[in-house]
């Protein structure tokens, strides 16, 4: 499907994945991008709140219209973060590590994250995708925040950053259902959670457990304590450090 360069720019609203699926159900093409100078209720992924202050965000969604089933996409979350990476790299010279899955890390900290929210048709097969990303620009962090996350420090401005991901999605949006090993391959370059000891999360119980690898659906492979290896999913749990947030 061809990609359409559109981006509606507000200055508040309570989500941009909230604005962007209500364009989507009213038919906005692929490409269309909204971008908020401020969030109310920014989301993160598992119900979390995403700090969005004006100005020193990036807070963006986009629309995209795979011609897919949900399982195909499975990988839809990674293929964002990379395309996130590369456009921060382009622009701020610096890249960003992944956490899996979703969250962009420099350092110990996080400097951003993409939720993914998906809507089907009747038939089953995927209407339409939202990926919105949210990037620490600049700006201080209230007390709970800090140590934890983390900005660009000013290095580029949230107006350069959102054109370059915009670009980046786009290539990102023509590889993602024919190079997925390729996508997954990147990833797994990036992703600083392989090889560490983490604590993984899950309503009923928290473990730990060596992250071993990610498959090409994204799914994490781990290794608990008593010797048992297991495959989680994002939808099922997240992952922390033993002792902090990576
Ligand atoms: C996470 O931390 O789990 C993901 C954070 C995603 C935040 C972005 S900001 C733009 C878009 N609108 C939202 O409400 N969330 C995403």
């Amino acid at each position: 499907m061809s990609w359409t360069k559109l981006i509606q720019r507000c200055d508040t609203l309570p989500s941009t994945n909230d604005r962007a699926k209500e364009l989507a159900r009213q038919g906005a093409p692929e490409g269309t991008a909204v971008i908020a100078r401020s969030q109310t209720a920014g989301r993160g992924r598992l119900g979390r709140s995403f700090h969005s202050p004006a100005g020193t965000g990036l807070y963006m969604s986009v629309i995209l219209r795979p011609r897919c089933t949900a399982a195909q996409l499975m990988h839809l979350t990674c293929a964002v973060a990379l395309a996130a990476c590369d456009a921060v790299e382009a622009t701020a010279g610096v890249r960003p590590g992944i956490k899996w899955i979703n969250d962009l890390t420099l350092g110990s900290c996080k400097l951003g994250g993409i939720l993914t929210e998906l809507s089907f048709a009747p038939d089953g097969t995927v209407d339409f995708a939202v990926v919105g990303i949210g990037i620490n620009c600049s700006g201080d962090f209230p007390k709970e925040l800090r140590g934890i996350a983390c900005s660009l420090e000013g290095a580029v401005t949230c107006e350069v950053l959102a054109e370059a991901l915009i670009d980046t999605l786009e290539e990102m949006n023509h590889q993602l259902l024919t190079d997925q090993k390729a996508i997954m391959d990147r990833y797994r370059r990036d992703c600083i959670t392989l090889g560490r000891q983490v604590r993984v999360i899950s309503p009923s119980e928290t473990r730990q457990a060596l992250a071993e690898s990610v498959n090409d659906d994204g799914s994490l492979v781990v290794l608990f304590e008593d010797g048992q290896r297991t495959t989680v999913s994002a939808g099922e749990v997240s992952v922390r450090g033993l002792w902090d947030y990576i």
